[in-house]
């Protein structure tokens, strides 16, 4: 019956490794039965050992009981923790009736707090002069060039490698690295973890995330081999489309760095830095190369390297690099991991040796193979996300990535073989090569994405629908890898500031992405110009300008999102400065409200159709928005003339946006649908006006014969905009239309991930030509509504994070039942209804130290019964009855309740 806190998290992360703040924000939630459940109080103890948990003479911090219901990010206020060093942490939590109830323990560890502690170079292969490399003991061979160039322009992988004795047992061992470049560190022959991409994308200039692995379970008494494979990646590889973008964005050539740290069981430490005392060489991965992908020829690969047995005569020594120009901060956000396997669904074969592997959905990842081939013989394995009409791949739409592997047997048995340090976005693989008949076991698609965790459920008695919420899973999965990327396949993959706003709040119901878009913060935060423009992209390549409407106010939107989804009040702290600033940058360029200046590439309402949204209005209505949200975050965290200061600006921007753009009817200038959207969600119109805009959204769609004119930015609004103004059965008819264009076209049509654009395939004009993704979550946006108004989940401004859920969902006609899920930081949350056209039945799920607000149609004569009984407050749990003319109200504690509405007159929704 008490109430149990469980799951245990530091900065958002269970039992992380490397944290390098000195306050890290703990958080738990709670578990337990019964209504109205909460926490009246709680007190966190952390102690150096596991055993001091339990004597409070050795804790290092006792938080005291705290008279709260906090259970989110409550800092640590203890001493600051050394190097590397462990803490356990506890926490107690008081129920509404005094009970308390322990967690079990958790901890977190300290990272390298300090560059100066990194006792290490960085390192790599030999550095290459124009007549071969230098290599004491050795002549020159062919192998020599093979450090120059390969035949994609790149380097080659490079083989690190460094041996260690170990004499005594050990307590503790950890492995710190990163590498500007790619990595993978071995230890005795097996990865420290099975991650991929290591390090991660950010502005290597600027910051460089490293990992912590615990490497004690590999360690073993004696020889211990450390085995390093580094690439280029996004450091030193094809990245992006323009010329510039062909290889070396940050440097020509990868480095790796880093720390082992040991703890012997007699206490004392010992270190293994990267050093000059490495060696390296060069083996089976020729080149590998995120957009270009790999040649791995296994006739190369090294006898004996993971083992003592080996003999590094041959070897070069590496070069090293004293450069502590960036900052090293730990790893923030979870790995990239393969998640997932997929077998294909077909195969067909296309010519003598060739075949293409139909998987039956476009993912993100790459293939493993399995097969017999004679020594030398060499496959090539190219990728696809759709089929020419006589089967041969499309990848017209690759631009200059080739998404090509190549394999070369050694002719050893069955091989198997997956690449290393290179991902595509496919649906369709073709082999060709080979001397046998291949089947379906031949491939495994092994989908990649940054491993963050599912958190929404959503299923309803639409298929249609239900593929649409597939579709807008795949393809967050396979575009949030390191960073939000637009697309997963042509030689683009960068992290579009507009895309990932629009899509944020989907992003945050599919999956826990509180960790992944705090570190991508700071990649925007980097990526901002020292006069405050936000950029269009983060990491910033490509360009050097400052960011468009709807695409750099990323910067103060996903902040938001964060503290409306998550609760956290400290990723507004943490940019507030590079917020305003960038308010500061707008006001610079148009102190008269209306923007017109400054507006960059400006792309306006992107890949609308049948429509063009004048782009100041575009620009003014994000401004204005823009205030709003800044004053609310002011607000959240206690900056009062900053609240009062932006709201302001605010309605100066509105009255003057209304001055320049609205008529007295209520029409917005270019009467387009994202005009109408922009300007009522982002409150721009006195209420006199807001119904009529809304009525005129309304007609443009049916001047459209039902059809919406959206691009990206209007496209995120306007079911929203339609529920909000009463006109959900609009929201309906657009979310169920299979006419062109709609998501139902795209899905009529084969779409397994949200396209790129509307018309990314049309049945006159066949694909599109330049510019055409078929994995773009943009479109998708349309997942927010899916959970928060079809489903009826939404957060609450005043009591941000869920601690207070409104559940409303909009029940229309054309789908009769929807069941949706929620895994918020109070725990799970789930809405089901049905509505059977005499009555509708709604279950709704509140966790333990939130509340809800239920708002349910109901309509005079209609019955409401909550389990059986009459919904009045004297039933346990409910809190609030108000009911109007159509609807009613319940306020609701913590627990399960079965709702039931009998109507009493014709069915009318
Ligand atoms: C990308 C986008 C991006 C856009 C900017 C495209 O190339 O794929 O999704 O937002 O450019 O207009």
């Amino acid at each position: 019956m008490t109430l149990r806190p469980e799951k245990l998290r530091c900065e958002y992360l269970k039992n992380p490794l490397g944290i390098d703040v000195d306050n890290p924000r703990l958080s738990w939630l709670l578990e337990g039965d019964g209504r109205n459940r909460q926490q009246s109080a709680f007190r966190i103890v952390v102690a150096r050992r596991l055993e001091a948990l339990r004597s409070p003479d050795r804790y290092l911090w006792d938080s005291g009981q705290v008279k709260s219901d906090r259970s989110l990010d409550i800092r640590y206020q203890g001493p600051p923790l050394e190097n590397f060093e462990r803490v356990w942490w506890s926490v107690c939590s008081w129920d509404e009736s005094g009970n308390e109830a322990w967690s079990r323990p958790a901890f977190w560890e300290a990272g390298i707090r300090d560059r100066q502690d990194w006792v290490s170079d960085w390192i790599t292969g030999p550095v290459a002069s124009s007549g071969g490399v230098p290599a004491p003991g050795r002549e020159h061979s062919s192998e020599d060039i093979g450090w120059l160039r390969t035949a994609i322009g790149s380097g080659p992988v490079q083989y690190l490698r460094k041996q260690f004795r170990i004499d005594r047992p050990v307590r503790r061992a950890r492995a710190y690295a990163t590498a500007r470049g790619l990595y993978q560190l071995l230890l005795n022959g097996e990865s420290v973890d099975n991650r991929s991409f290591a390090p991660g994308w950010t502005d290597y200039h600027q910051r460089i995330e490293y990992q912590a692995y615990d490497i004690g379970d590999q360690l073993r008494e004696g020889a211990n081999v450390l085995n390093v494979l580094l690439a280029e990646g996004w450091y030193a590889g094809y990245v992006g489309f323009t010329p510039r973008s062909r290889g070396a964005h940050y440097g020509n050539r990868p480095y790796f760095l880093a720390l082992i740290v040991l703890e012997f069981d007699d206490g004392e430490t010992a270190m293994i830095a990267s050093d000059s005392s490495w060696t390296a060489t060069l083996g089976p991965i020729v080149y590998s190369d995120l957009l270009m992908g790999e040649h791995y020829d296994a006739r190369r690969e090294i006898p004996l390297w993971h083992t003592e047995d080996y003999d590094d005569a041959n070897d070069y020594p590496v070069h090293t690099h004293g450069d502590r120009g960036a900052t090293l901060v730990s790893e923030r956000a979870e790995a990239i991991r393969v998640v997932d396997e997929l077998r294909p669904k077909s195969l067909a074969k296309r010519s003598a040796g060739s075949y293409v592997f139909d998987f039956g959905q476009n993912i993100v990842g790459r293939v493993r193979l399995q097969l017999e081939g004679a020594a030398g013989q060499s496959l090539t394995i190219r990728h696809g996300e759709a089929l020419h009409e006589d089967g041969s791949l499309y990848i017209e739409n690759l631009r200059s990535a080739k998404a090509e592997d190549v394999y070369v047997f050694k002719g050893d048995g069955v091989e198997t073989y997956e690449p290393t340090f290179t991902y595509h976005g496919f649906r369709y693989v073709e082999l060709s090569g080979l001397d046998s008949t291949p089947d379906l076991s031949t491939l495994t698609a092994r989908v990649l994405s940054s491993a963050t965790s599912r958190t929404g459920e959503f299923h309803c008695s639409s298929p249609l629908v239900n593929q649409l919420y597939s579709n807008i899973l795949w393809s967050q999965r396979g575009n949030f890898i390191s960073i939000p990327t637009d697309c997963p396949q042509r030689d683009e993959r960068l992290g579009w500031l507009g895309d990932a706003q629009i899509f944020a709040a989907t992003a945050m119901f599919n999956h826990d992405v509180a960790a992944f878009f705090t570190k991508w913060m700071y990649d925007v935060e980097d990526a901002q110009l020292p006069d405050g423009a936000f950029t269009d992209i983060a990491p910033l390549i490509l360009f050097d300008n400052g960011g468009s409407p709807g695409w750099a106010e990323a910067g103060i939107i996903i902040p938001w999102t964060m503290y409306l989804y998550y609760g956290d009040h400290a990723v507004i702290e943490r940019h507030w400065d590079a917020m305003t600033a960038w308010m500061d940058y707008v006001a610079r360029h148009d102190p008269d409200f209306i923007r017109g200046h400054g507006l960059n590439l400006n792309f306006g309402d992107w890949l609308s159709i049948e429509a063009d949204t004048p782009k100041s209005l575009i620009a003014t209505a994000y401004y204005a928005y823009s205030a709003q949200l800044l004053s609310r975050m002011a607000r959240a965290i206690g900056r009062s003339s900053e609240e009062k200061q932006y709201a302001k600006l605010n309605s100066n921007i509105s009255e003057a946006f209304v001055a320049a753009y609205v008529t007295n009817d209520g029409t917005v200038a270019g009467k387009t649908q994202t005009g109408y959207l922009l300007a009522l969600a982002f409150d721009l119109l006195p209420e006199s006006l807001r119904s009529k805009a809304a009525a005129h959204l309304v007609a443009d769609i049916e001047a459209h014969d039902g059809r919406l004119s959206t691009g990206f930015l209007g496209t995120k609004l306007l079911a929203p905009i339609l529920s909000q103004y009463g006109y959900s059965n609009v929201a309906f008819q657009l979310l169920l239309s299979e006419k062109f264009p709609s998501w139902g076209y795209c899905i009529k049509h084969g779409a397994t991930t949200i396209w790129e654009r509307w018309d990314s395939w049309t049945p006159d004009d066949g694909f599109q030509v330049t510019m055409n993704s078929f994995n773009h979550y943009s479109l998708g946006s349309i997942g927010e509504w899916l959970y928060g108004y079809l489903g009826g989940i939404r957060p609450d401004i005043d009591n941000p994070g869920f601690k207070h859920i409104i559940i409303a969902p909009q029940i229309e006609g054309g789908i009769d039942s929807c069941d949706t899920a929620f895994r918020s930081r109070y725990g799970g949350i789930r809405v089901a209804w049905e509505n059977s056209g005499e009555g509708i039945t709604l279950t709704a799920i509140i966790p333990p130290n939130s509340s809800a607000t239920v708002e349910l149609p109901l309509l005079p004569g209609d019955a409401i019964t909550e389990s059986g009984q009459p919904v009045n407050t004297t039933t346990g749990g409910i809190q609030r009855v108000e009911r109007s003319n159509s609807r009613i109200d319940i306020g609701l504690g913590s627990g399960n309740y079965l709702f039931r509405i009998s109507k009493a007159g014709p069915a009318s929704r």
